[in-house]
């Protein structure tokens, strides 16, 4: 698999194990219908979340859901899942639509989210599922579509929205400019001709799902923490990861901050980088609920 975006989500796979809240993650399991849940997971990517839930033991059967914009990134899910499935001795059938694992089904469907939701397509889910995406869709626009897709006493789990910070250690002087102006970015973001998420997204959730009828039951942070260990090595395919957010802060501040100092931020970070030096934390919340109308609990 050679497009970056495909490793970057799947070297994020381990970051993204140690930060989702087991809280949040354990009062999901009490939402989740024992028998053929369907699930459906927009802004899926490459299909981790679905590998980590059976893998988690959150699901074994029924049938999830993939929607996502990026084509590149369905198409290689479908070898990113069976290579997966295969590690684990789990079968793997592939349909025209997505595939099979086991006994769970999994279909792939090519849309971009705001399009998708005003044409009122989908059927009702039991689960719906948005990880390290509400922070770049505007969810304003988006919710109360989602909400509309679950089905009466249905469950949404929305993880790693981030929200509003962003570390690099050790400090750099030029820390302050960088990030304020990388935050600044992800506010007026345009991404499909639509607005494209906002700096503080996690914080937001909370009164909007409560103003959408569907307030928040369970949360907690689920931070990134990102540093190398003893030996100076990050683990798995994280310093690929590492230097794949310095690419994108790298993007996001090109016009936005003189670039000399850009460059030195830039070089500075990733000689810490290559020495096992940089630590990353990224603030994000996990949100946990139920469709609207649901009875309190
Ligand atoms: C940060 S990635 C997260 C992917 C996956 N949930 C994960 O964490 O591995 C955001 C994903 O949302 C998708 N995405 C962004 N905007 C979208 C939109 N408007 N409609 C559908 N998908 C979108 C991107 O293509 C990308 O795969």
């Amino acid at each position: 698999m050679t497009y970056p975006y495909t490793r970057y989500l799947a070297a994020k796979r381990t970051v993204d194990d140690r930060a989702l809240n087991r809280r949040v993650l354990d009062d999901l399991r009490e939402l989740v219908p024992a028998h053929r849940p369907r699930v459906l997971e927009v802004g899926a990517g490459l299909g981790t979340m679905v590998a980590r839930l059976v893998e988690w033991r959150v699901l074994d059967a029924g049938e999830y859901t993939l929607l996502d914009v990026d084509r590149q990134l369905l198409q290689d899910s479908r070898a990113w899942l069976t290579a997966w499935a295969g590690g684990r001795g789990l079968p793997v059938d592939p349909q025209p639509d997505g595939l099979l694992l086991g006994d769970l089904r999994v279909r792939l469907v090519e849309a971009e989210l705001g399009a998708h939701l005003d044409a009122g397509r989908g059927d009702p889910v039991d689960v719906l599922v948005a990880h390290a995406v509400l922070d770049v869709v505007d969810v304003p626009a988006v919710l109360p579509g989602l909400l509309r897709l679950l089905a009466p006493g249905g469950a949404y789990w929305f993880t790693v929205t981030f929200d509003g910070d962003t570390i690099f250690a050790p400090d750099h002087p030029a820390d302050d400019d960088m990030l304020g102006a990388y935050h600044a970015s992800m506010d007026d973001r345009v991404r499909y001709g639509r607005p494209a998420g906002e700096s503080r997204a996690g914080r937001h959730l909370f009164h909007r799902l409560r103003d959408a009828g569907a307030p928040v039951l369970s949360s907690g942070s689920s931070d990134w923490v990102v540093h190398a260990g003893p030996d100076g090595r990050y683990p798995g395919d994280e310093a690929w990861f590492l230097d794949f957010v310095l690419g994108t802060v790298g993007t996001a501040l090109a016009g936005r901050v003189p670039p000399a100092t850009l460059a030195d931020w830039l070089a500075a970070r990733r000689r810490q980088l290559a020495d096992g030096d940089l630590v990353y934390i990224a603030h994000q919340l996990d949100v946990l609920g139920r469709a609207p109308g649901a009875a309190p609990v």
